[in-house]
């Protein structure tokens, strides 16, 4: 279901800026230019994306998400959008694979399968730009609101998210830990990990 603050949030993201990880990810990808937007919400990443040349396939569990960007992207033949979660999407074999603040509400018993599925599709050489939620998040602990938010909350270690990338060079990696209030008003302890990873050629995943 569709609640308010989700609404909200995407209301509050549809033009939000991009963020310097990806802007570093996409100076390092190779031809051909495809990338997948993983949960990718209101859709802000697609219009940076379409704008740097990429053909882009977006997919989000949320309706409202897919609807708003059929709405902004209509007339835009590059850019694919499918209703689908982690686990159901049929990920085409792309050069940039991007999952901003969307793989922290992955089923922790899926992401084993959907992290399989993520590297497989990425080619040799392909970038993955994407951030995991740190243990010490408020959205870990007993504070996060499940009926407002969306359910299930995947967190993983600095090591744990290193050991992800063993078939990968790491390019970029950041610990982003910081105390604050949220736009509506709610304090916030954020504990986020970004990664910029290279896909090594040979990686082959049994
Ligand atoms: C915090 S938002 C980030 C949206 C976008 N990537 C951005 O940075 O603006 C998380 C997104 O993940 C999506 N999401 C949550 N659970 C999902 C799932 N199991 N499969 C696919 N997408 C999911 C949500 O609907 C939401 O759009």
């Amino acid at each position: 279901m569709l609640s308010n603050e989700k609404l909200h949030y995407f209301d509050a993201t549809e033009q939000r800026p991009v963020r310097a990880d990806l802007r570093y990810a996409v100076t390092m990808v190779r031809a051909p230019r495809i990338a997948v937007d993983c949960g990718c919400g209101a859709g802000s990443d697609i219009a940076f994306l379409r704008s740097e040349g990429f053909e882009v396939h977006g997919f989000d569990i949320e309706q409202e998400s897919i609807k708003r960007c059929q709405q902004r992207y209509q007339s835009d033949k590059q850019v694919h959008l499918t209703q689908a979660s982690f686990s159901s999407f049929s990920y085409p074999p792309c050069s940039l694979m991007v999952a901003d603040a969307s793989l922290f509400f992955c089923p922790p018993h899926e992401f084993d399968f959907v992290w399989q599925r993520i590297t497989q599709a990425l080619v040799p050489g392909g970038i993955f730009c994407g951030s995991f939620l740190g243990p010490d998040d408020t959205m870990a602990g007993p504070s996060y609101n499940k009926d407002a938010w969306w359910p299930d909350v995947l967190t993983l270690t600095d090591a744990q998210v290193k050991t992800r990338f063993q078939g990968f060079e790491i390019l970029s990696f950041t610990e982003h830990k910081l105390s604050g209030v949220t736009p509506d008003g709610a304090s916030h302890d954020w504990h986020i990990f970004s990664v910029v990873a290279q896909k090594r050629a040979n990686l082959s995943l049994s």
